[in-house]
Order: C-alpha cells, then structure tokens, then sequence
C-alpha cells in the first residue's frame, strides 16, 4: 500500500491542453484493440509504416529447403536485420535464442506437404501456443481457387475469431496453384476476399500489371511475398515496384537467404522498404556490403 500520509495537492492538470486522440497508422486497422496494434506495431514500423518481414517457415511443406538446412549457422546472422521472421514453432523454439526481440510472426497452418495436395491444410498451431510462444502475429494459407478453397478459408476465419480473442492478428498468405493465372484480377479477388473475411494483413504476390489495384482494393496491408529467387537486382526493384505502389513491405525468404550474400541482401531490402531507396541505390549498397565483408 502506498504511504497515504503527506500526499500533496495534485496541481498539473493543463486545462488549457486538451488530450490528442490519434489515429492508428497502419491502414484499416484503426478500430482495432490496444493488444492486436501493439503487436502490429511491433511488425510494422511506425515511422515508415512498413515491414521487412524474413520468411523462413518453408519446411512446415517442403522439409530442408536451400539456404535453409541449417537455420543456426545461416539464418541467425540475419535476423539482427529483419523487423519480423516468420517461422514454424518447431525452428522458434529449437533455434531463435529466446532473447530474440524482433517480432515473430507463427505459421500455424499445416498438415500438406509437396508430396501431396498443399491446399490440405488445417489449424496446425493451438492459439494457446501462440501465447505461450508470444507472437505478435499467426500467419494461414488460403488457396483461393484451389481443391481445399472453403476449408482453408475457414482455418483462415477461425484463427481470425480465436486471435480477435487474445489481441492476436491473423496474416492472410495467398496461395497461387501452379495452373492458375497469377494477375490482377485474381490477387484482387484473393486479397478482398481475406479482408473481407476478418485477415488483419495480406500476404501477396507481385505482378507488373495492375498491383496498385490489388492494394487500392485491399483495405488492410498488403505485404509483398518474394517468390522464387531471382538476381539480386530485379528482386530488390520488386520489392521497390511494391512498396511504391502501395504494399506495406515485404516478406521475403529465398530471395534474401539464398542470395550470395544475404546479409547484404537483407540490408539492401531494407533500404529500399525503409528508406524508399531506389532499386539502384541498393544494389550499389549490396555491392558494397558484399565486398566489404570479403576484405
Ligand atoms: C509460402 O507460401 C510460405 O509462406 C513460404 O514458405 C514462404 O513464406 C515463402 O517465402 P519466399 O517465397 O519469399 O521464399
């Protein structure tokens, strides 16, 4: 109990100073509760409003991928750079020290693997985990148009009334079928669909035709999947072309760690997401840090 005696006389009102009310920066998440934007605060960053998101998760379906057989010795040195990894409890609690500090967003939908059909997922991750783990977001596959369309959906929906719950936000991450046509008008169709349905942020691919329609039509964040690894300038004017036109940064995995240098990399991504630097200018910057780390 505090002293009650020699309790002196409350003065410093500021009548003359009404209380700020401010607005969330982050788009359509306003009306959200105090817990689910302090998490997303913690991914995106509030003085850009954007994120570097690092995607590592690819094992939960495809077992040891390259570049990530071993998360200790390549993975580690990374996340010093990256405002959020995106992993599978499994690599969080065997590898990421618990001293960690960046955000971790947990995959906690599974149950395909590539020998298989991938839209067979289910709820892989109880919310209780989730908590325990201290998450600040739990990222669902949704394979719009693909033989498991409505049950993943559904994964999607009911991770986003249990998060709702705990003040957890759920990543909506669309999923492309290798015969399906990767334009605007199914990304439009696939991101609508996720807000609509409660996602609290998307994450898509990028197109050249039409993207800032996907994001204009989408009215919550829009992160920007990397895809397949490409060099390490049309990457980084990917990530450009997206954040200019309306993403809210990237979550980028093969393109950072199986670059020749992904530290540079990652750095170079964060340039130009932070910092608006042009595809250019972070490849010079790559090239720089590259070389310097070969001294
Ligand atoms: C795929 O949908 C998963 O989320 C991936 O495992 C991962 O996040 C993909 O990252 P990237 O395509 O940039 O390697």
């Amino acid at each position: 109990m505090p002293d009650a005696d020699g309790i002196k006389d409350a003065k410093m009102f500021y009548c003359d100073m009404q209380q700020k009310t401010q607005g969330f920066f982050l788009k359509g998440s306003n009306s959200l509760d105090w817990g689910m934007k302090n998490r997303l605060a913690r991914i995106f960053n509030p003085v850009s409003g954007r994120t570097v998101m690092l995607a590592i998760d690819h094992g939960y379906f495809q077992g040891p991928t390259t570049g990530l057989e071993r998360v200790d010795i390549n993975i580690l040195p990374l996340v010093p750079y990256a405002d959020t990894l995106m992993l599978t409890r499994g690599i969080l609690r065997s590898v990421i020290p618990p001293s960690t500090s960046q955000a971790i967003v947990l995959r906690v939908s599974g149950g395909a693997s590539i020998l298989k059909e991938l839209s067979n997922e289910d709820i892989a991750v109880d919310i209780e985990d989730s908590i325990r783990l201290n998450v600040c977001a739990m990222a669902v596959q949704v394979f719009i148009g693909g033989e498991f369309e409505r049950q993943s959906i559904i994964n999607m929906t009911k991770m986003v009334d249990i998060g709702n719950r705990y003040g957890i936000p759920t990543l909506a991450v669309t999923a492309v079928g290798k015969d399906m046509a990767r334009d605007a008008k199914y990304f439009r169709l696939a991101c609508r669909i996720c807000a609509e349905l409660g996602a609290h942020y998307i994450k898509t691919y990028y197109i050249d035709e039409g993207f800032e329609t996907v994001t204009a039509s989408c009215p919550v964040p829009i992160v920007m999947a990397g895809g397949k690894k490409i060099p390490e300038l049309d990457a980084l004017t990917m990530a450009y072309n997206a954040v200019q036109r309306g993403a809210a940064g990237v979550d980028m995995g093969r393109n950072i760690f199986q670059s020749a240098a992904p530290i540079a990399m990652i750095q170079a991504v964060r340039a130009v997401v932070h910092d608006n630097e042009t595809p250019a200018k972070a490849f010079d910057l790559y090239n720089t840090l590259n070389n310097k780390s070969r001294v």
